[in-house]
């Protein structure tokens, strides 16, 4: 099964961007030469990762990053999208990991050699423990720590970076680690949960100022992810939840970076679940962005409950990804319009869609034929919001290689690349191949 585009598609302008992405816990393993994470101790956490696994090897890709970036060059993409581990840069005592900062910068050269533009996500979730110890995202300081790792980390990548995003999907940092209790630190307490979103929201600001000082020809800004929010029926009730929950987990994030005011569900939050909000702080949160990433897997439906809030309703139908999770692509154009409606929005990039299938190595090849299908589904949905007069600068499928997806572990898989955790072996799976098609076809075209 190929994927294809037609030949007038947006997606296939020179200057469209096509890349695939990772993030450093997912995939990095040598937990030894960094400080540990939030993710480490969450790990060690008996019954908190399915499968009971860790990150302290992962994909092994400290150590086999040359091998990785060839095979990110063999698909022809535009661009890599990675996260760095701020624990292997800056120690508990303060001082500056040397070794932490060659390593990328050692793959940040490769990159650049091979033409491919790198997308650095500063953090992806994995808070150095000893900050965690302090407070963590609980703490403010934490987001003054923030901009001074970004400080160390731009000055010293200095114009190797095509783009970076300061925080990835600050909702799972806040809700789901926060709120939902699945994700490090595993805690369930909302107002705990918006104090941890404005002290991100805040991190994201004050490394934005840095950014924009030490890095101005970067692209800067921010990644989110969005999930369009249903209603279960059609009862003023469910139509209510579905507007509290994307009020709650769509625009909570947004809103705040292009507008500098949460929504107003915040003024119907008792006063003990409101967060601390600073003076000054909705003025440094929304700096101006250079882009906006969307991350995007599925949609989510949403049903009154009797506390006067919303529960979601997990899908049961199929299409279904190996996650639970519903394939549901016209959701994409949806968020994408949504906002390109609401707000005044920076270019937008789609920094994460993809999806985890029941993959298996047969005779040495994988042939996930539904992940080609969710692809070219997906590459539509942009396609469409494109055509409805939004701009879209790239997307970057979900993820280069089969990784630890967190509470999930090694079970569910995201890759284009097949990984045998065992041999370390990576296999190119048939949605790898299908997408290389695409792009090769497209250079032809230049
Ligand atoms: C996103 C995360 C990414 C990955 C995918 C499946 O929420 O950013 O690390 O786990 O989900």
């Amino acid at each position: 099964m190929k994927i294809t585009l037609a030949t007038t598609s947006p997606l296939l302008k020179p200057d469209f961007v096509f890349g695939v992405a990772t993030a450093a816990f997912q995939i990095e393993g040598a937990a030894d030469s960094r400080e540990p994470c939030i993710w480490d101790t969450f790990c060690a956490t008996p019954g908190r990762i399915k499968d009971g696994s860790d990150g302290l090897v992962a994909c092994d890709h400290v150590n086999r990053w040359r091998e990785d970036v060839e095979l990110i060059a063999g698909l022809g993409v535009d661009a890599y999208r990675l996260s760095i581990a701020w624990g292997r840069i800056i120690r508990r005592d303060g001082s500056i990991n040397q070794a932490g900062l060659d390593f990328y910068l050692q793959l940040l050269d490769a990159l650049q050699a091979r033409n491919i533009k790198a997308f650095v996500t500063l953090y992806h979730w994995d808070l150095p423990q000893y900050l965690q110890d302090n407070g963590g995202w609980l703490n403010r300081d934490t987001a003054y720590k923030f901009a001074e790792y970004a400080d160390v980390v731009s000055r010293a990548f200095g114009s190797r970076v095509y783009s970076y995003a300061t925080l990835n999907e600050p909702f799972c940092s806040a809700y789901l680690s926060y709120e939902a209790g699945i994700h490090a630190p595993g805690v369930q307490n909302r107002k705990q949960g918006r104090q941890v979103a404005h002290h991100l929201l805040l991190a994201h600001g004050l490394a934005m100022q840095v950014l924009q000082k030490n890095a101005p020809k970067a692209l800067n800004g921010i990644v989110l992810n969005f999930s369009p929010c249903h209603a279960a029926t059609n009862s003023e009730a469910d139509l209510r939840a579905a507007d509290m929950a994307d009020q709650y987990h769509n625009q909570w994030y947004i809103q705040p970076l292009l507008e500098g005011c949460y929504p107003t569900l915040l003024e119907h939050l008792p006063a003990a679940e409101q967060p601390d909000i600073a003076e000054g702080d909705m003025a440094i949160i929304a700096q101006p962005l250079d882009f906006l990433g969307v991350n995007y897997y599925t949609r989510t439906v949403y049903r009154a409950n009797s506390k006067g809030w919303f529960s979601d309703v997990p899908p049961t139908e199929p299409p279904l990804t190996d996650m639970g999770w519903e394939i549901y692509p016209q959701g994409l154009t949806e968020v994408l319009l949504d906002m390109h409606r609401r707000y005044k929005l920076p270019p937008v990039y789609i920094t994460e869609n993809g999806a985890a299938m029941p993959d298996k190595p047969v005779q040495g090849k994988v042939q996930d034929q539904a992940r080609v299908a969710y692809f070219q589904q997906h590459l539509l949905a942009t396609e469409a919001a494109i055509n409805a007069g939004m701009r879209i600068d790239g997307y970057f499928a979900w993820s280069l290689m089969d990784n630890f997806e967190w509470a999930e572990g090694y079970a569910k898989r995201f890759g284009i690349v097949y990984v045998d955790y065992v041999s370390q072996q990576r296999t190119l799976k048939a949605s790898a191949i299908a997408l290389r098609d695409v792009f090769a076809g497209r250079q032809q075209q230049r």
